[in-house]
């Protein structure tokens, strides 16, 4: 069973005259599986929110169909094993890091005695024990960042929906909560991560959706989305050649300080170079197919396949 299964949900907000209606979400379908952590990418306004609010029951969807365990999001019962980290949160300055956490498990209808037991696994989780009885308020962005993802955990979900966890956090706040992350993940539990920062997802996340202007670009694994088609890096020694490979296989296209690059017309073309280089008694060390990062390849899909006329982006909601 699919832990989330979204099947072309389509979302408009009716708004006053002035901006008419706007369709967050324009028939999106994807699935998140036991165990994974699916990280949904796109850039602020293209629906990612949404997308969450939707699965959460928060707002509905006009038409498709979505099920969270297995259940309608207009069930109760689909969120019982659901963690939620929104987006902006502002959680009670007064509180104390435990304290948010009593008051999410007491909302979770938890007794005291299961919340505290459950406080004790969660604090060193997110590396925030020492911080326990510490005002929020006291509190850096990354750490109330932690703290959320704590209190999200509070009832041992099986899903965690993390919307934007590191907004506005600092490089070693980022690292922390990416580690959070990992041994969440490590407790067989299903992630989605909504965010914008494709660096973070990249490292993270077991396949992601790309979402722009409401619409799903991609769907895909990091690995996937990162390997540039049929590019390879040969080391080997070349020297400053350029080999005379026949156009059908592919061509050279670099020359590099450990061998070459070349560009392939199919995955059999490796096996042709290779040849090529042993007939040239030229020792070869390693190939390795070229990489890219997630950004790169997610500002192409965004430019291949942005649809003029789309909705337009809603300024600055996020
Ligand atoms: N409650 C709402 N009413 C009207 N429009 C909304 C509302 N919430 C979001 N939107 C619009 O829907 C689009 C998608 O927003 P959102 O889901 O917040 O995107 P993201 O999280 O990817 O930044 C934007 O154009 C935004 O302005
Ligand atoms: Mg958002």
């Amino acid at each position: 069973m699919n832990i989330v299964s979204v099947e072309n949900v389509v979302k408009i907000y009716h708004t006053g005259m002035k901006r008419g209606n706007i369709t967050a979400l324009n028939e999106v379908s994807l699935s998140i599986d036991q165990a994974e952590i699916f990280g949904l990418l796109g850039p602020n306004g293209a629906g990612k929110t949404t997308l969450m609010k939707v699965l959460l029951g928060i707002t509905r969807a006009t038409s498709g169909g979505v099920t969270v365990m297995g259940l309608s999001p207009a069930d109760a019962g689909s969120r019982e094993k659901v963690g939620y980290l929104p987006e902006n949160h502002r959680f009670p300055n007064h509180l104390t890091g435990i304290g948010l956490l009593e008051l999410a498990g007491r909302m979770c209808g938890m007794s005291n005695a299961e919340i505290k037991t459950r406080a004790d696994e969660l604090l060193p989780l997110v590396g925030m024990d020492k911080w326990a009885h510490t005002k929020i308020r006291k509190y850096s962005k990354g750490m109330a960042q932690r703290i959320g993802l704590a209190q999200a955990l509070i009832n041992d979900p099986d899903l965690v929906c993390l919307d934007e966890p590191t907004d506005g956090v600092d490089p070693v706040g980022k690292i922390e909560i990416r580690e959070v992350l990992q041994r969440i993940k490590e407790q067989g539990k299903s992630v989605l991560l909504n965010s914008h920062l494709l660096s973070e997802v990249e490292s993270v996340a077991d396949r992601v959706a790309i979402l722009s202007k409401g619409r799903v670009r991609r769907v895909d694994t990091v690995k996937h989305l990162t390997s540039r088609q049929l590019e390879y890096e040969f080391e080997a020694e070349i020297g400053d050649r350029f080999l005379d490979i026949p156009p059908e296989i592919g061509k050279q296209v670099a020359v590099t300080a450990n061998g070459m690059r070349v560009e392939l017309k199919s995955r059999e073309g490796v096996t042709h170079i290779i040849d090529m280089l042993r007939q040239r008694r030229i020792n070869i060390y390693a190939v390795t197919p070229v990489k890219m990062s997630l950004e790169q390849s997610f500002i192409e899909l965004i430019k291949d396949q942005a649809t003029p006329g789309g909705q337009q982006s809603g300024g600055g909601a996020s």
